[in-house]
């Protein structure tokens, strides 16, 4: 059920099997940054991608799309910066990535980014409403549990919301479990596969050991431990940078390998499989990270959430409250500042 559909290493290589139509346009917003640059390389490189548009209010987002344009794979690609080349940069776009807005410092939460980043993603969502309504959407931009439910509201408002096609991206906390559980165990981390559901931060982040492919055994200790530095790895890298961000290479790779995802759902690859974060009424939370089926227009059947142990109720339980405001807190922003 939760068999794994894009390979890393498959993602950035000239080995990548292509059954699907080469004709899609991707549009990476907040491309100049830290993990738009990785992003935007790493989509070229993708055979799949046949147009790129690179878009950051960075005036030299230009210079970053003529650098990745120079390597030698189909995708055309073009930089736009600037509010004033916004629309044109989504024009026709059929799968829009957000990593748009600023990085967390060590000691900040996800959440101390809401007061700059909410505004960011209100805007550029309130452009894809208007140039690319039937656009699938992943939101990178944290916190993700509130800029998710951000651009739903705005989506709404321009009467084009449709939840099928609304993704916050919580990929990196998955790639994160496989390596780790690899690590843990010894195995291929590309060999492993396990559903985190919930939400992209702190408690939020629910790792289903129970449901890992293949079955792992490990003692009570060490599953809260696993557990914890799942839901702490973003926060481990802040700290590890010291200053200079948060994840952005882990990320890039986790986003395009979601965005490959939708690619291939949209070329009408069958058995494509995500979690992701998404307007949901599986739980009491609005909104909730779970595996998803894609397919042509996005979200083709949510999977669920399955049968969890005591400790993943537990974890659950302690995840709901902090999802509820965190989901009410952006649907309030939207509300004070249309
Ligand atoms: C992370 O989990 C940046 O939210 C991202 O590290």
């Amino acid at each position: 059920m939760f068999s794994r559909v894009v390979r890393p290493a498959a993602a950035a290589s000239r080995s990548i099997s292509t059954t699907s139509k080469n004709n899609r346009k991707v549009a990476v917003m907040g491309a100049g940054g830290g993990i738009g640059q990785p992003l935007s390389l790493l989509m070229k490189l993708n055979p799949t991608v046949t147009e790129l548009n690179l878009y950051d209010i960075v005036p030299y987002t230009p210079g970053v799309a003529a650098d990745i344009s120079h390597i030698d794979t189909p995708a055309i690609v073009k930089g736009f910066t600037g509010p004033d080349q916004l629309i044109e940069s989504l024009k026709g776009v059929e799968v829009v990535i957000i990593p748009a807005g600023v990085p967390r410092k060590p000691g900040m939460t996800r959440d101390d980014l809401f007061n700059t980043n909410a505004s960011i993603v209100r805007d550029l969502i309130k452009a894809c409403a208007q140039a690319c309504p039937k656009a699938l959407i992943g939101i990178i931009s944290n916190p993700v549990n509130s800029t998710v439910p951000i651009a739903a509201e705005v989506l709404s408002k321009a009467g084009v919301f449709d939840p099928k096609r609304l993704f916050g991206v919580s990929t990196l906390d998955v790639v994160r479990s496989h390596a780790f559980i690899g690590a843990a165990k010894g195995v291929d981390p590309r060999k492993v596969s396990i559903p985190v559901i919930g939400g992209h931060s702190g408690v939020t982040i629910i790792p289903l050991l129970s449901q890992c492919k293949p079955a792992v055994d490990f003692d009570q200790g060490k599953i809260d431990a696993l557990t914890k530095r799942i839901q702490d790895a973003g926060t481990e890298v802040v700290k590890a940078k010291a200053g200079a961000g948060s994840a952005t290479l882990s990320m890039a790779h986790a986003g395009a390998q979601f965005a490959f995802s939708l690619i291939k759902a949209l070329n009408g690859e069958s058995n494509v499989i995500e979690c992701a974060y998404v307007k949901s009424d599986i739980t009491e939370s609005t909104y909730f990270a779970s595996p998803l089926l894609l397919g042509k227009n996005g979200i083709e059947r949510n999977l669920g959430i399955g049968k969890l142990n005591d400790y993943e109720t537990q974890l659950l339980k302690e995840a709901l409250p902090e999802l509820k405001k965190n989901i009410k807190k952006g649907e309030e922003f939207v509300a004070k500042n249309p």
